[in-house]
């Protein structure tokens, strides 16, 4: 989605502003822009593409000695892109750039036309620009016209915006999109999240809604529409730039798969207390899990995987029903919430639309709502009843890997709570579980990653298909899901999850000579089932690779053409290795295939858009 960043300090904001666009890219974009204020006056710069465009456009550009301006990069949703829809949009007093989409423009670009506005681009945030222009030529106070102007507006925004008359000041105001501003000695600055200004520092405030920030070097001031001081509470993330870069990976997706032992570490270890979990204040424990009559939980991408994962463990070991929903149709299906469900939205954003309307929707039918998110703050952890944070760390690249390891570790912990809590688990067996999510796991994960080399010399065998299934039963079916997706998303193979019991009531018509078939067995109890799976394909034609455990791969003799074998140390647990495994193929693959991994082609990291 759009990146914003502003700053405003002792430096030229020019090369400031790039290197903060620089470290949003990974959002996703189509476009970019920049602009200045200095001297009463507002220069925009902006282009179409990448952001090495529009910094060879200010290279050919006579600029202001400026020390402050915003800059952007925009995710298209109105207009296609282009240098005159990219932002900063530019009225008569102002510049400004947004993230969000705005549901009314039409009806505010009329009004505004009777008004004598011109509309020369084919976007909703022109609109947005001109309306807070309109409120402050009639107000001339800035703070009275951005809150105004969001009276009015229906949707979802995060503005940064200069006036030409107002040196050295940004002005930051958010509804639903995400903003955060911050202050250092020297500069003030605004971005869309931490990642754009971790150079400069690692404290940051987000924005209440309907607060305006006013930020100057060194100072921000928080006013609500009377002009009031209000109070924001400061945030500090332990992610320096270097956490933030590539670590010498070749890919964030690569170096983010490595991290995975850590953030499983991180995510699990503070979260058990005598053995077993407990989330502290943040989240309802054993007791209060287990009040609930039904768990519903609500997702998308790859964060829906995870809950299939977290379906298994809490009906398999606390007996509780688990309904797990697509977020973009969960609000559509008037979904049955009965005032014993609770509702888990899990995000590794935490700014997705889709999630954070379905946590709208069942707050406002009165449903208790947990969050699972990574980013510390956002929306949806932000309005949830109680949240549990999964501490990864930054997950820059658009395919999501050390996030779904993460929140399945939640949502393990979070099944044996809720089946201490109703008396569905031993004490014995739960420290026995946690014990080996905070050791074993880690350990079996780090193993994988070891094996990356080999991975990939399979997964290059790969490469030249154009359609793949993926074949697994039980849990392994909902690992299958992610597996494919992973492979989708970043290597472009066309790829499809089947239940291996489910093939052959149709789409087994689709397996003919070489079509490849990646067989997942980490189920000991249902390994021969999968094995008559893999026969029944192999005897159309197929090409089978077997992604298997080591002790299974030992016990069974499994006819595939490729093996994939990998450690797991608790075999009901092996869900974590195998993630890994498939996360890597899925790498390897892409890499192999010359593609951009971290940013892949229509893809952004975070679809705040419905
Ligand atoms: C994951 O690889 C995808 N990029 C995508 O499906 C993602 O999981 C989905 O958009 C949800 O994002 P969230 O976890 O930030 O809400």
């Amino acid at each position: 989605m759009c990146g914003i960043i502003g700053y405003t300090g002792e430096q030229k904001a020019a090369p400031i502003l790039i290197e903060g666009l620089s470290a949003l890219e990974y959002r996703g974009y189509d476009s970019s822009g920049v602009a200045l204020l200095a001297d009463g006056e507002i220069t925009a710069v902006k282009s179409k593409g990448r952001i090495a465009v529009l910094e060879e456009k200010l290279e050919n550009t006579k600029l202001p000695e400026a020390t402050c301006g915003i800059g952007h990069t925009r995710w298209a949703t109105h207009g296609e892109p282009s240098d005159i829809n990219a932002h900063p949009h530019l009225s008569s007093s102002l510049a400004l750039v947004h993230n969000g989409i705005i549901e009314n423009y039409r009806a505010i670009e009329n009004h505004l036309s009777l008004s004598g506005y011109d509309f020369v681009s084919q976007t909703d945030t022109e609109a947005a620009a001109h309306l807070i222009d309109f409120y402050y030529q009639k107000t001339n106070d800035p703070v009275e016209a951005l809150c105004s102007a969001a009276d009015e507006m229906r949707g979802s925004f995060a503005f940064g915006v200069v006036f030409a008359n107002i040196p050295d000041t940004i002005y930051a105001i958010r509804k639903d999109s995400p903003l955060i501003v911050a202050a250092t000695g020297s500069a003030g600055l605004i971005a869309s999240d931490i990642t754009a200004i971790l150079a400069h520092t690692n404290k940051y405030f987000r924005i209440d809604e309907g607060i305006v920030a006013v930020v100057k070097k060194g100072e921000i001031n928080f006013l609500d529409r009377e002009g009031k001081k209000v109070a924001q509470n400061e945030e500090t993330v332990d992610w320096t730039v270097s956490r933030a870069q590539k670590s010498g990976f070749s890919h964030f997706m690569q170096k983010e798969i490595f991290e995975e032992p850590d953030a499983i570490r991180k995510t699990v270890t503070p979260r058990l207390l005598s053995g077993i979990p407990d989330f502290g204040n943040d989240a309802p424990n054993g007791e209060t899990l287990a009040k609930f009559d039904r768990i519903h939980i609500v997702a998308c991408g790859t964060a829906m995987h995870a809950g299939l994962i977290g379906k298994a463990f809490t009906e398999r070991l606390a007996r509780v029903p688990v309904n797990v929903e697509i977020a973009s149709e969960f609000r559509y299906r008037d979904p049955i919430l009965g005032e014993n469900d609770l509702v888990i939205l899990l995000s590794q954003s935490g700014e997705t639309a889709d999630t954070l309307a379905a946590l709208r929707h069942a707050k406002a039918r009165g449903t208790a709502t947990l969050a699972i998110v990574n980013v510390i703050g956002s929306s949806v952890a932000r309005e949830a009843d109680s949240v549990i944070y999964t501490l990864a760390g930054p997950e820059i690249a658009v395919a999501s890997t050390k996030a779904y390891s993460v929140q399945c570790a939640v949502l393990v912990l979070l099944a044996v709570s809720t089946a201490l809590g109703r008396g569905q688990m031993s004490q014995a067996d739960a420290e026995d579980i946690c014990r080996a999510m905070s050791e074993n796991v880690p350990d079996d994960v780090a193993a994988v990653l070891k094996m990356s080399d080999d991975i990939c010399k399979v997964a290059k065998k790969y490469t030249g298909c154009e359609d793949l299934f993926y074949i697994g039963r039980g849990i392994d079916a909902d690992m299958c899901t992610e597996g494919s997706l992973k492979l989708k998303e970043i290597s472009y193979i066309h790829s499809e999850a089947y239940a291996a019991g489910e093939l052959k009531h149709g789409t087994i018509s689709l397996v003919t000579e070489g079509v490849p078939v990646v067989a997942l067995i980490t189920e000991r109890a249902l390994c021969e089932k999968v094995i008559s799976a893999i026969r029944e394909v192999k005897s159309r034609g197929a090409r089978v690779l077997c992604i298997v455990t080591d002790d299974i791969a030992e016990d069974f003799d499994i006819p595939c053409d490729d093996m994939i074998r990998f450690p797991a140390s608790v075999p009901e647990l092996a869900l974590f290795s195998a993630a890994s495994v498939l996360q890597l193929f899925a790498y390897h693959a892409a890499s192999a295939r010359g593609l951009d991994v971290d940013k892949p082609r229509n893809l952004a990291k975070s679809v705040t858009v419905e």
